[in-house]
This record gives structure tokens, C-alpha cells and sequence, in this order.
């Protein structure tokens, strides 16, 4: 034991007065503050897949002789089934434990104490969250009524030195995507362009091809969302060929465990059945919105990804948001300045909109 106490003087400055992440409770924890069964939860808080993964993924699981071995550092096998699935170069693509690790070590790759990143709000909060634990400095660039990125704003931004740009496309919270005339107008601008395409199976725009001629571009996409691995952390990147080579150099050896890379693997031999899940969850993407259209109190955003920000017409958006919760459905509200009295909804099975119009018929 440190004999004056005062370990924490040891501790970065900027990094004592973090906010921390603000992430979703897991469902046995709500299950029980809620006195509701975890299996009666209607989850629609996390843009998850509601169809799980594919079944060779459990199958591959059980079977696999190798857990007390670390996995392969350079994830070979998956790179390569990720260039057929992607048609990038296998040496241009880097695998992370989610998506989310990527950001982070893009970060760590780019960002010196007080350096600056654009962030197009309202989008995905971990953008803040990693430019902060870098002591970066966050230039918030707010998107217009409709949630379009303001180009010449940004342009402004990176005149003025910002070094790195965030662009989740579909953008979380408001399943928009941008444009790809701006997205060229925006790599035309000597920054780092970081398109994220976390929901991109949902909606089919990509910048993949892009990333070819442009050397300040790379392209995010996950397992989260499409394949039903959001516990299992597994996200990728496609990088221009120089900065794939840095990434490795600097990411942690064993990043992806071998269960991940495993399951990764599998849904990618397994997309038929993956493609079907994904078909079922955008027409439910169609059925959701009309239904919630027809409230009348709600107002549907139009959505390329597998939830639904909604506008809560009567400022009840709270109260709607905590007894949909007494009822054990989650979803999740914002009342923040770009976003004032929303709920964005994750695109469930048919069941769970039906279940879920029914209470809002109830409350409102
Ligand atoms: C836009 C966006 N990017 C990335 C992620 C994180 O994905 P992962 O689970 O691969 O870390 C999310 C998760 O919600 C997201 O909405």
C-alpha cells in the first residue's frame, strides 16, 4: 500500500475528470431492479439482432478444441474470408474487439493531448468518449434539422487544424446516411475521414470502394448488428495500406479471442441465413414506422439501420420511456438539445411491435 494514500495525484489530469461512458444495463441487472423475468424483457435499446446469431456459430463453439491457446495475433483466416466478403485487400483490413476498439486505436494512432476531432452531433457517443480519454479535443459540428452533416461547417473545422473526422453512416441515433457526394466533398480536405458502418447491411451504401484512391480514409463496419455478435466483440477495419500497417504495429498482440474470431468465421460461411434475418428486420423497419406513424404522437424518422428515431410529439417522451419500462420494454430516450424528447427504437420481431404499439396505445 502506497504509505501516503494519495494514489490518485499518479492518475493523467484529464482522465480524473472523465465522464464515463454511458452504457446500457445488461438484462439481468434489469430484470431484477424491474422484479420483471429476463425472459419477458422486450429489449429494443441496443440496436441488437433479435434472430441471434447464426446457429454454426454455437455449433462451431461447442466443438472447438483450442480455448487454452491464444488465438492467431494477425487474425489470417478471418482477414481473408473478410477480403471475399468486402472485396478490400486482406492486408488492408484490421480486426478489432468491436468496433469500438478500432475508434480507440484510432485514437491512439492519431491524437496527441489537445489535438482535434470532429464530431457530427448528435451521432454514436463513443467518438467523444475516445477523443477525451486521448485529452483530444472534441469540435462538435451539429448536423442540420434533418440530421445531414453540415459540409461547409466541417470544411471550416478542418481549416482550422482538426486533424480526425467521425461519420457514422447510417448515423446513430438517426438511421440517416450521408451522402456520397459529401462524403468525397469531406475527404477533399486533408483530414482523416473515419466513415462508420456499423449498420451497413441495414441500409447497402458503402465507401469501401473508395478507400482504394483515397489515402485519408477508412471504413468501419461491425458483427454487432447484422450478425448477432454483439457479446462476442468483434469489429473490423479498412484501412489505406500504410495506416493497416501502423494499426498492427500498435494494437494489443491477442485483441480478438479466438471465440470471436471463431464466430466471425462462421457467420461469414453462413450468410443465406444471415441475409434472411436481415431481410425479416428491414421489412419489420417498414411495418414499425407506419405503426408508430399512427400513435400519432410519434414521430418516425425514415431509417437505413435496424432501429427508429422517433420525435415525441406531446414532450412526454420521458414519461412514455419510463412506463414502457415498468411494461419490461426498453428502449432509448434522449432529451438532449439536438435531440429534445426522443426514443430510439430498436427494430425487434414482429411480435415485439405489436407488443409494443400496445402499450404505447395504453400510455398515450
Ligand atoms: C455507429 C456505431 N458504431 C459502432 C458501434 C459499436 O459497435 P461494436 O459493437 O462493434 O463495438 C455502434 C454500437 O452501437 C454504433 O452505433
Amino acid at each position: 500500500m502506497n504509505p501516503t494514500g494519495d494514489s490518485e495525484r499518479l492518475i493523467k489530469p484529464h482522465l480524473l475528470r472523465m465522464k464515463p461512458y454511458g452504457y446500457i444495463a445488461p438484462v439481468e441487472i434489469v430484470a431484477k431492479d424491474g422484479g420483471i423475468p429476463a425472459e419477458r424483457l422486450i429489449k429494443l435499446d441496443g440496436n441488437e439482432n433479435p434472430y441471434g446469431c447464426s446457429p454454426r456459430v454455437k455449433e462451431a463453439l461447442s466443438r472447438y478444441p483450442y480455448y487454452h491457446i491464444y488465438p492467431d495475433s494477425e487474425q489470417r483466416e478471418l482477414r481473408k474470408a473478410l477480403q471475399q466478403y468486402t472485396g478490400a485487400p486482406a492486408d488492408q483490413i484490421v480486426v478489432g474487439s468491436g468496433s469500438d476498439e478500432l475508434i480507440d486505436l484510432i485514437m491512439r494512432l492519431f491524437i496527441n493531448p489537445g489535438e482535434r476531432v470532429i464530431n457530427c452531433i448528435p451521432t454514436f457517443g463513443v467518438y467523444h468518449f475516445s477523443t477525451e480519454s486521448y485529452g483530444g479535443t472534441v469540435v462538435a459540428v451539429p448536423r442540420d434539422e434533418s440530421f445531414a452533416i453540415n459540409v461547409p461547417a466541417v470544411k471550416e473545422a478542418a481549416r482550422e487544424g482538426a486533424k480526425v473526422i467521425f461519420i457514422a453512416s447510417p448515423n446513430n441515433p438517426s438511421g440517416n446516411v450521408t451522402a456520397m457526394e459529401d462524403i468525397l466533398d469531406i475527404l477533399g480536405n486533408n483530414i482523416m475521414v473515419v466513415i462508420d458502418e456499423a449498420y451497413h447491411e441495414f441500409g447497402g451504401q458503402t465507401a469501401v470502394p473508395l478507400v482504394d484512391s483515397h489515402d485519408n480514409l477508412i471504413v468501419l463496419r461491425t458483427f454487432s448488428k447484422w450478425a448477432g455478435l454483439a457479446g462476442l466483440r468483434v469489429g473490423y477495419g479498412i484501412f489505406p495500406p500504410k495506416i493497416a500497417g501502423h494499426l498492427f504495429r500498435i494494437k494489443p498482440p491477442y485483441n480478438v479471442n479466438a471465440a470471436a474470431q471463431i464466430a466471425a468465421l462462421e457467420s461469414l460461411k453462413d450468410l443465406d441465413y444471415l441475409q434472411r434475418t436481415i431481410k425479416a428486420i428491414v421489412s419489420e423497419r417498414q411495418r414499425l414506422s407506419a405503426r408508430l406513424a399512427e400513435t400519432g404522437i410519434l414521430r418516425p424518422w425514415p431509417s437505413e439501420a435496424n432501429f427508429i428515431l422517433c420525435s415525441v410529439l406531446n414532450g412526454q417522451a420521458a414519461r412514455a420511456y419510463h412506463q414502457l419500462k415498468e411494461r419490461g420494454i426498453l428502449v432509448r430516450y434522449f432529451d438532449t438539445p439536438l435531440l429534445r424528447d426522443c426514443l430510439r427504437i430498436s427494430v425487434g420481431k414482429p411480435e415485439h411491435t405489436d407488443a409494443l404499439v400496445a402499450a404505447l396505445s395504453e400510455i398515450c
